[in-house]
């Protein structure tokens, strides 16, 4: 007999039908005992009756967090026991037959979630396993997986090409530490995980493949935050050639429309059309360059998007003399803001473009520049030397002169943007397994020591000082 989910028992009424998952709740009632099976796809009640006495025997062993195989008649329930808030509260399972397929311990937390404290991070982090089997988290990374699926289906509709880039890669200057990774082969050298696929993508426009878009894991070494990952987030990585600013901003707004109307259809937008304002107008009407413009933001399901444009494209200059970008050193200066790169590199206006979210910076990205003089002139600005320059981005700049389209994109952070949707208190949550907030995954033991034998092939020395 074939398996069935328990949310299929509802169309299988009076049949007889085999369910596999875990035993999520047992009671006894009189002679009887009923069981709450759970699998993905929800839960259902299984009666064992007293007519099968043998049956009703291992019923009464079971306990919560037992697989099982549990083959049985799917009964309507009578008018009065229906339970409105379940999916197959209209049944109930009449067991025939139990084969218990794995023993378990009493879980360190419960699984059902109670009103009782929640237990702490550490804990629920090394059981990660358990802990996802919880409805909530179990939910959110379900949804997940059907957010990509949209946003996959999506693109490549409007003619998008996914492709991978490397994780062994050369560092990329977003403003965040590193994650390097030791050569074996060259000692002394380094891999960077990437912070993001940025200088891939502006040369899969040199290669000539018009849209790209890509799910890129992203690495950064930062403290955490409750919207910031220590370690690795995913962002829906994209580019496209030939277009303008607006071009970007149209495409970003109407998939995440489509995206929130058919994945979270409770929630509702603030602007149809979203704003576009200038980063003046948004510190001086909001304080803040990621602004929040709820309406009513006690609403959990409002959602107020809105981008932020005509940035400079310096935030600042530092100490040092040198000017630090508002966003990256590959964002475009205004065309007609060219000249003061030479004269006042401060007041240069750029073509960044940043997508908040109920106060969240959700998404950022820019028109590129695509003169190698003005890439020198920039990677000059930010200090680096010629030699520098040539050492770190001579690839960029030497490919610009093969043939550049002219090109722009944006990289919306998925795990952020999830948060929000999924009102989730911080960003670990809607990730299967996060770090915790001081960079550690207790269920793996991970960072962890590597042995004598990895450090030598990898030529390091340790020096715990
Ligand atoms: P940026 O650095 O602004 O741009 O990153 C884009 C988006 O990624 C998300 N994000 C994070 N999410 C979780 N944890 C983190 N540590 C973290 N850091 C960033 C944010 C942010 O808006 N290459 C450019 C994009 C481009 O120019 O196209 C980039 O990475 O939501």
């Amino acid at each position: 007999m074939n398996r069935i989910l328990v949310k299929e028992t509802v169309n299988n009424v009076d049949k007889k039908v085999r369910l596999n998952g875990w035993v999520r709740v047992t009671r006894r009632m009189g002679k009887m005992v009923f069981i709450d099976l759970w699998d993905v796809s929800g839960i259902v009640q299984v009666v064992f009756s007293s007519d099968n006495q043998e049956l009703l025997g291992k019923a009464k062993s079971l306990r919560p967090e037992f697989v099982v195989e549990i083959i049985g008649t799917v009964s309507k329930r009578p008018a009065k026991q229906v339970k409105k808030d379940l999916a197959t509260g209209t049944v109930e399972i009449e067991a025939q037959e139990l084969k218990v397929l794995a023993e378990a311990k009493t879980p360190p937390f419960e699984i059902v979630e109670t009103d009782k404290e929640e237990v702490g991070e550490e804990v629920r982090y090394k059981y990660r396993y358990l802990d996802l089997r919880r409805d909530k988290n179990q939910q959110r990374i379900i949804i997940r997986s059907k957010a990509v699926k949209f946003i996959r289906d999506y693109l490549h509709k409007e003619g998008f090409i996914e492709i991978d880039t490397p994780i062994l890669a050369k560092s990329t200057p977003e403003g965040a530490r590193d994650y390097l990774v030791p050569s074996r082969q060259y000692p002394g050298k380094f891999y960077a995980l990437p912070q993001s696929p940025q200088q891939y993508k502006q040369m899969l426009m040199v290669a000539g493949f018009d849209k790209y878009f890509q799910i890129a894991p992203c690495f950064r070494d930062e403290d955490s935050r409750g919207d910031r990952a220590p370690d690795q987030f995913f962002q829906l990585d994209l580019e496209m050639s030939f277009v303008t600013q607006d071009d970007i901003l149209d495409l970003t707004e109407n998939l995440f429309t489509a995206m929130v109307k058919e994945i979270f259809p409770a929630k509702h937008m603030t602007f149809d059309k979203w704003p576009r304002i200038s980063h003046t107008e948004a510190m001086k009407k909001y304080g803040s360059d990621k602004p929040d413009m709820r309406k009513d933001k006690n609403d959990p399901n409002e959602l107020a998007f809105c981008f932020v444009i005509d940035w400079p494209l310096f935030e600042s200059k530092k100490e040092d003399g040198n000017y630090a970008p508002a966003h990256h050193i590959f964002t475009a200066p205004r065309t007609e803001d060219v000249p003061l790169l030479d004269k006042d590199p401060l007041k240069a206006r750029s073509w960044q473009h940043d997508l908040a979210l109920n106060g969240y910076e959700v998404g950022g990205g820019s028109i590129r520049i695509t003169d190698p003089k003005v890439q020198a002139k920039v990677l000059e600005l930010v200090g680096l030397s010629k030699e520098e320059a040539k050492e770190q981005f001579g690839h960029m700049l030497e490919a610009f002169t093969y043939g550049v389209p002219p090109h722009g994109g944006i990289a919306p952070g998925l795990d952020r943007m999830l948060m929000v949707l999924l009102n989730a208190p911080n960003v670990r949550e809607v990730m299967a397994f996060p770090k915790t907030g001081d960079n550690r995954e207790p269920m793996t033991g991970s960072p962890s020591e590597v042995s004598n034998d990895q450090l030598k092939q990898l030529h390091i020395k340790i020096d715990k000082n």
